[in-house]
């Protein structure tokens, strides 16, 4: 990836500060130290591969050089987002997939965020935040993107089957390209997050609707049952039976696989 290229990509978007490295450990991490040390909103940091990528629930991220995309965009939310913070990984969510349609392709994303090509995910999401007292300081916005055959783990070593972008497409696909329009995305978006629309565009891609899958809500028992879909707040229904139908919130950190 050439950074020069990459910033005037990304010259049209709401990007006051760009920082690149050859290699990182952590995009999420140098945002997070950003944030404190006075990130502005939209800043970005990317990097072309990463030593120490983090995943969701303390797992590793592999991003091996120019094979992927990894970066970390900062948000700096007004205290009104408050409340809407469990809806920034699905915003993120919907501006890959909407980057992917873009290429002609047809993601899914499994709820909560992870985006998937052929039911293979090719995109992971890392939000965290930095908190002053109870209100959010910042957010950090991470993405990892599967783009080249080089990119994908074996089955063997990811708790979710991995693919990614030139599989599906078959052909090379501009990794600085992609980066610009998931950016896009993300800003058109974001001045909807939470909005009935958007919860609209966030359902209408998810996977395994109408078939039986497996939540693992944190701390709690597995819940199996018959995914129906995203409700108003965000949260996954699930239908166990005639009678019973289960919610899960967006902001609890729950795995989800299909069962068959
Ligand atoms: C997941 O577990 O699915 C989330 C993976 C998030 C990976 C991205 S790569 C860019 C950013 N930096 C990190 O260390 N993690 C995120």
């Amino acid at each position: 990836m050439n950074e020069n290229t990459l910033r005037a990509s990304l010259a049209h978007l709401p990007i006051p500060e760009l920082r690149f490295f050859e290699s990182a450990g952590s995009t999420n991490d140098l945002a997070l130290k950003w944030i404190e040390t006075g990130a502005p909103d939209g800043g970005l940091v990317v990097a072309n591969a990463q030593t120490a990528g983090r995943g969701r629930m303390n797992r590793s991220w592999v991003t091996l050089p120019d094979s992927a995309l990894a970066f970390s965009l900062v948000l700096r939310p007004a205290e009104e987002y408050a409340e809407k913070l469990p809806f920034y990984a699905p915003l993120a969510g919907l501006a890959v997939s909407l980057a992917l349609e873009n290429l002609g392709l047809a993601p899914e994303i499994k709820w909560p965020n992870d985006v998937l090509l052929n039911r293979r995910k090719v995109c992971g999401i890392l939000v965290e935040a930095v908190w002053n007292g109870s209100q959010p300081a910042g957010l950090v916005i991470g993405i990892g993107v599967n783009v080249a055959p080089s990119s994908v783990p074996p089955d063997g070593e990811v708790m979710y089957p991995a693919g990614c972008v030139e599989q599906a497409l078959g052909k090379p696909a501009d990794r600085t390209e992609l980066l610009a329009s998931i950016l896009t995305h993300l800003f058109d978006q974001r001045p909807a997050v939470g909005s009935p629309s958007f919860i609209q565009a966030w359902d209408s891609r998810l996977a395994f609707r109408g078939e039986l899958v497996r939540v693992e809500p944190p701390g709690q028992p597995a819940q199996t049952g018959i995914l129906q879909g995203i409700d108003q707040e965000g949260c996954l229904v699930l239908r166990r039976d005639e009678n019973n139908v289960l919610k899960i919130s967006a902001g609890d950190v729950a795995r989800l696989r299909p069962l068959v």
